[in-house]
């Protein structure tokens, strides 16, 4: 299994590669290929709970998905996210319920969203014992707040993300998901600090990247963001499976002999 000092050896050798997971069968598929790193990202609630945003998923739903994952590729590294409200209220309730992901699901680290105001709870949690990977650009828990966006467009953004970036460092974060942060921003902070950058829609710079598993895979027809790559067209090809499923069954090709139990007669 990666270990946090094996990732934090990659910067500035070898890329990173995350994606993310929700199940067993996907978390499997996800290790098999040798991915170094699985995110059970609150993006589920969106690809899985069909949500228009992340904000409606709770802790246990989260703790739920990341103790399959980590039955399905139990020696992988996982992440797990904490979801909108879990660790917002105060730094009480951000340990303690890190510790319940980490406790009950077995992730080998959490994940949470923002910069220099959420340092004070990134240091508490990583000195229980918990560690923390970092998340800012656009953070999706607060779009209500920030609006959907890339950030660093400003010198002001910028200049704020280089420093949130510092800080969390500081604070104790293993690594920082940068997510639509403008590509020269990333690649600043990418060489201002020592712990490796994760990027999603934020450039080549990053020391490592992340896709959300359903647009990697294309299952949603609906959904193509300009920074994400489809590499299957998972929709179409799982349609056109179902469609011959049904196609067979119509037309009695399906059950056949071989899907078929007999008596043996005597
Ligand atoms: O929830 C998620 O999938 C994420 C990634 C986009 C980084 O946080
Ligand atoms: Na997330």
């Amino acid at each position: 299994m990666l270990s946090i000092s094996k990732i934090l050896k990659k910067k500035n050798k070898e890329k990173i590669t995350m994606i993310t997971a929700y199940d067993a069968p996907s978390a499997r598929i996800a290790y098999d290929a040798k991915i170094d790193m699985i995110l059970v990202g609150d993006s589920i609630a969106n690809t899985i709970y069909g949500y228009k945003d992340t904000l409606k998923i709770e802790l246990e739903d989260m703790i739920k998905h990341a103790q399959s994952v980590k039955r399905g590729a139990t020696d992988a590294f996982v992440v797990g996210d904490l979801p909108f409200l879990s660790y917002q209220v105060s730094t009480e309730q951000a340990i303690e319920n890190a510790g319940k992901m980490l406790k009950y699901s077995g992730v080998n680290a959490i994940k949470l969203e923002g910069g220099s105001f959420v340092c004070d709870k990134v240091f508490k949690i990583v000195n229980s014992g918990i560690p923390v990977m970092g998340h800012i650009g656009f953070t999706p828990q607060s779009y209500n707040q920030i609006g959907i966006r890339s950030r660093g467009k400003n010198d002001i953004e910028a200049e704020r993300l280089i420093e949130d970036a510092k800080k969390l460092e500081d604070a104790g974060a293993f690594s920082i998901v940068l997510e639509m942060v403008t590509e020269d921003v990333a690649k600043k902070i990418t060489e201002s600090i020592s712990i490796p950058t994760i990027g999603i829609g934020s450039g080549k710079y990053c020391d490592g990247q992340v896709l959300v598993w359903h647009d990697l895979l294309g299952m949603n027809p609906d959904f193509s963001p300009k920074f994400s790559k489809k590499y299957l067209d998972g929709y179409g090809i799982i349609k056109e499976a179902i469609k011959n499923y049904i196609k067979d069954v119509k037309s009695e090709k399906f059950p056949s002999e071989e899907n078929t139990f007999k008596r043996k007669l005597v």
